[in-house]
């Protein structure tokens, strides 16, 4: 039974020697999108006013935002397009594919949007579900869902679930990593575009899980809550569901399910009930004594400042970015130049003031990019500073643990995004796991658009043979690279 960080990451790893087979089972695929037949759906505008702020401010606006603006029908539809819409199409003889604004292991897209509405001009009070695929509203529940939110004439609550067949299908037990990594990206397509419009905004990933996935009408054997970004919302104070919470009807709960026949994996279902125990309640913050970087056992032996005065080298404004950006591996072998390098270590650095930043380290190995000498470096998010911690050339070492992915020895940088599992356990208990990997979805988002602002090719990578990362990188027990994501300049058709 596993019950902590650590068991299920340990469990779940991948060893070069010890790969089991897995054919995918074709007639059985996962449906992509969540249907509610029957049920009411209210069509979302698409002639909206984009923002045309570039990447580079919306991450310099302060946090939070000043107070929120009333919402209506036109900015909820611009934010839930932002955050999860299409960019590209693929033909396939058995149907059209289509791509999405926010990266997917194996595009396989688990995350699940709904909304609870109060006070939405143009829109009824009640709680939605999201479909993307015809940017409209499903009704679920009618008036008010939440308690009240004092001081807030208008109010939406996104909440953010993930369906766990839907990328288990490929990725087995494993699948519980990519769940919270692609929720992570969605979430930070979200909270992208809640800052470009000013809102002031709360991400938790901190509340009864029983209780939030029995209002949103979930079968929690088969999907849950991960994420809920309120609007205004407050830090520390997730959006509470309205007492009595009348279960939804089982046809609704069916909706989970998205295959004939589906294949429960113990161990997702295990660590993710054993986060059920949530480690600060409402008001009461659990914050550990030391930043991620502290707990890997190694140390530069210097810190150097980014330079924050320099401009980014922007050709791309931030929502074009956001329609456009897509997994790019043709990478070529030009040095990253240094005000690219500064923003996107900037850009990683950006904290949007999440308490739960402080479950995850940032590192990135060197290839070429001007002004760095090749080499595994170690950020100090919170200083936006960089120290090396050992010189050398790692990319192909890198590229090899990544499951022998040969373009990724061409990218001019690989982001690290690692955490001391045993440190998330102590601090946090298993529920520290759904911080660290939704906060390393994020980061890899924010990579991605920055560099689809930049010009530059993009990838996240969660196909690593574990241990093997560990030991290049030096890191101390139980410390661990949950995500890689590789940028570089490429070759543009
Ligand atoms: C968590 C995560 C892990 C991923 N792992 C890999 C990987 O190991 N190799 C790879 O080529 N792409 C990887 N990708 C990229 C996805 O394959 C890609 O996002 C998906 O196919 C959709 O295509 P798009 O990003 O171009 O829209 C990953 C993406 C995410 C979010």
């Amino acid at each position: 039974m596993i019950k902590t960080c650590l068991e299920y990451h340990r469990a779940t790893s991948y060893d070069r020697f010890a790969m089991s087979g897995h054919s995918l089972d074709w007639a059985n695929q996962p449906k992509v999108f969540k249907e509610y037949p029957g049920i009411p759906s209210i069509t979302l505008p698409r002639d909206l006013q984009m923002p045309q702020a570039k990447l580079s401010a919306i991450l310099g606006e302060p946090f939070p935002a000043g107070p929120a603006g009333p919402l209506d029908l036109e900015t909820l539809s611009l934010l839930l397009l932002l955050a999860y819409t299409y960019t590209a199409k693929a033909r396939h003889p058995e149907g059209d594919f289509f791509f999405r604004s926010a990266a997917s292991a194996g595009a396989l897209y688990p995350t699940e949007i709904y909304v609870a509405a109060k006070g939405v001009k143009g829109l009824d009070n009640g709680l939605y579900h999201f479909a993307l695929q015809s940017h409209s509203l499903h009704l679920l529940r009618k008036g008010e869902v939440l308690e009240q939110d004092k001081g807030s004439e208008s109010r939406a609550a996104f909440f953010l679930s993930a369906i766990f067949f839907r990328s288990a299908w490929k990725y087995r037990a494993r699948a519980y990593r990519y769940h919270l990594l692609d929720t992570g990206h969605v979430a930070e397509n979200l909270i992208l575009a809640l800052k470009a419009l000013k809102f002031p905004f709360s991400v938790a990933y901190d509340f009864d899980d029983g209780e939030v996935n029995r209002m949103l009408g979930l079968d929690e054997q088969k999907e849950a809550a991960l994420a809920i970004i309120d609007v205004p919302g407050k830090e520390g104070r997730y959006p509470k569901p309205l007492e009595p919470v009348s279960p939804l009807p089982d046809s609704l709960l069916q909706r989970s399910r998205v295959s004939a026949k589906e294949t429960d994996y113990p161990a997702i279902l295990e660590i993710h009930h054993a986060g059920a125990h949530r480690a600060g309640s409402m008001g009461e913050r659990v914050r550990p004594e030391r930043e991620m970087i502290h707990e890997l056992g190694i140390a530069p032996k210097m810190w150097t400042p980014a330079n924050t005065s320099e401009s980014w080298p922007e050709i791309v404004d931030y929502p074009d970015a956001v329609f456009r950006r897509r997994s790019r591996r043709n990478f070529v072998r030009k040095p990253l130049s240094r005000p690219v390098m500064n923003a996107l270590l900037r850009g990683v650095c950006a904290s949007h003031g999440s308490s739960h930043d402080r479950s995850l380290a940032i590192g990135f190995l060197v290839g070429a990019a001007e002004g760095f000498e090749p080499g595994f470096y170690l950020l100090d998010s919170r200083n936006t500073s960089w120290g090396m911690v050992s010189p050398g050339r790692f990319m192909a070492r890198s590229t090899s643990i990544c499951l022998d992915q040969a373009w990724l020895v061409n990218a001019g940088v690989h982001f690290l995004f690692l955490a001391n599992l045993g440190a998330l356990d102590k601090v946090w208990g298993p529920r520290g796991y759904r911080y660290a990997m939704m906060t390393a979805g994020r980061l890899g988002q924010r990579l991605y658009i920055a560099s689809e602002a930049m010009g530059l090719g993009c990838c996240g990578i969660g196909a690593l043979y574990d241990a093997e990362a560990v030991d290049m990188l030096g890191l101390n027990q139980g410390s661990r690279l949950l995500y890689l994501v590789a940028v570089g300049n490429i070759k543009r058709q």
